[in-house]
């Protein structure tokens, strides 16, 4: 094993183990789902042989996570959330009609993935990280349209580098937006607050087609096309003078990493508010950002309106308020200042 942790992309890069572990059950007639988990275990087999009839692969029953893990300035292992990341999941294995991972196998989980992978995890300082890709899926074969009763609960690690490398061009690592009135995300009451596969499946045609033109993609809320949803695979946060501004929306995932600002912010000093927010009040920002697990805080530089023929440009990009909340939130994540919200878990 060989790697190079500074040229490392948001890709993935195989690592000597996963974890996976199964559940088998059956519904009752009223639809409840009963039945047992597994153990967690290591394999170094990445292959998932299964029924081409399984509720995952036909109806998309599936849902995943993205965690991470970091090597400290002290050299300790450090995660981030992971019990957010499995309370999360646990809501979107109910939107699904799926098992929940219960937290004592989620933990032991996530331990294995880490412990039998400590060849992959970056050294501290080269910006990279080692992510968790938790990954539930149905197996149930079935052709009838329903959701199954047998699931797998596969942790997947893979070392990371940034997942915005691309600077922009004045040479700053910002991001350019563009909003798409064409395709939506999720729908209002649909399964936009649930990390779903589905969901991703449904934004690439506005994410790739943002892509060829050089850009990512903002989508907008599906009802009116008015107010921000979010920035493709991240929430989006603007700050007004000393507001700290983020769209609430029933069909935006809710990001562990905003969460975590937003109480950042409140300690310093910041109003913190989440409503909708029209597009059009970028223009009177000062600094945005898109902000997830994969891309933290990446500053946004404009955001192109092409159907109205506008573009607003953020005058700063990137801004010191959201930069010194990303070194605030990073400074947590590398043991660099004192962890007051028991964030990180510390993996011995
Ligand atoms: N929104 C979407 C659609 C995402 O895929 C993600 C990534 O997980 C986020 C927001 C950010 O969420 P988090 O900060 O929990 O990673
Ligand atoms: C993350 O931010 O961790 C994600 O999982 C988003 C995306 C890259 C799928």
């Amino acid at each position: 094993m060989n790697i190079d942790w500074n040229t490392l992309r948001f890709s993935y890069t195989e690592t000597d183990y996963i974890v996976r572990c199964a559940f088998h059950g059956h519904r009752q007639k009223d639809g409840t789902l009963e039945g047992q988990w597994e153990a967690p275990y290591a394999t170094r087999d990445k292959i998932l042989p299964m029924h081409v009839c399984a509720t995952a692969l036909q109806y998309g029953q599936e849902a995943f996570e993205g965690l991470k893990v970091f090597r400290g300035v002290d050299g300790q292992i450090r995660v981030f959330r992971w019990q957010a990341n499995a309370e999360r999941m646990a809501r979107s294995a109910e939107g699904l009609y799926m098992a929940v991972v219960p937290m004592d196998v989620w933990e032991k989980a996530v331990r294995i993935a880490i412990e039998s992978n400590l060849n992959f995890l970056p050294p501290y300082e080269t910006g990279a990280t080692l992510y968790l890709r938790p990954l539930l899926i149905g197996t149930t074969p079935k052709l009838g349209v329903g959701p199954g009763w047998d699931f797998e609960f596969v942790i997947i690690p893979s070392p990371i580098g940034p997942y915005y490398p691309k600077l922009n061009a004045n040479r700053l690592p910002c991001q350019t937006f563009i909003v798409n009135r064409h395709v939506d995300r999720a729908a209002a009451y649909g399964t936009g607050q649930f990390k779903v596969g589905g969901n991703y499946a449904a934004s690439f045609r506005g994410t790739e087609t943002a892509h060829q033109q050089g850009y990512d993609c903002l989508f907008l809320d599906s009802r009116y096309h008015r107010y921000i949803d979010e920035c493709s695979a991240a929430n989006f946060i603007g700050i007004r003078d000393n507001e700290y501004l983020t769209p609430r929306s029933s069909a935006i995932l809710p990001s562990i990493t905003n969460d975590s600002l937003m109480t950042l912010a409140k300690e310093q000093g910041l109003k913190v508010t989440r409503r909708h927010i029209r597009l059009s009040e970028i223009a009177t920002m000062q600094e945005a950002a898109a902000c997830g697990t994969a891309c933290v805080i990446s500053p946004i530089d404009k955001v192109i309106d092409p159907d109205k023929h506008v573009t607003y440009t953020l005058p700063q990009a990137p801004g010191p308020v959201l930069m010194g909340l990303r070194t605030a939130l990073q400074d947590i994540q590398y043991g660099r200042t004192e962890d007051k919200h028991h964030w990180c878990t510390i993996i011995n």
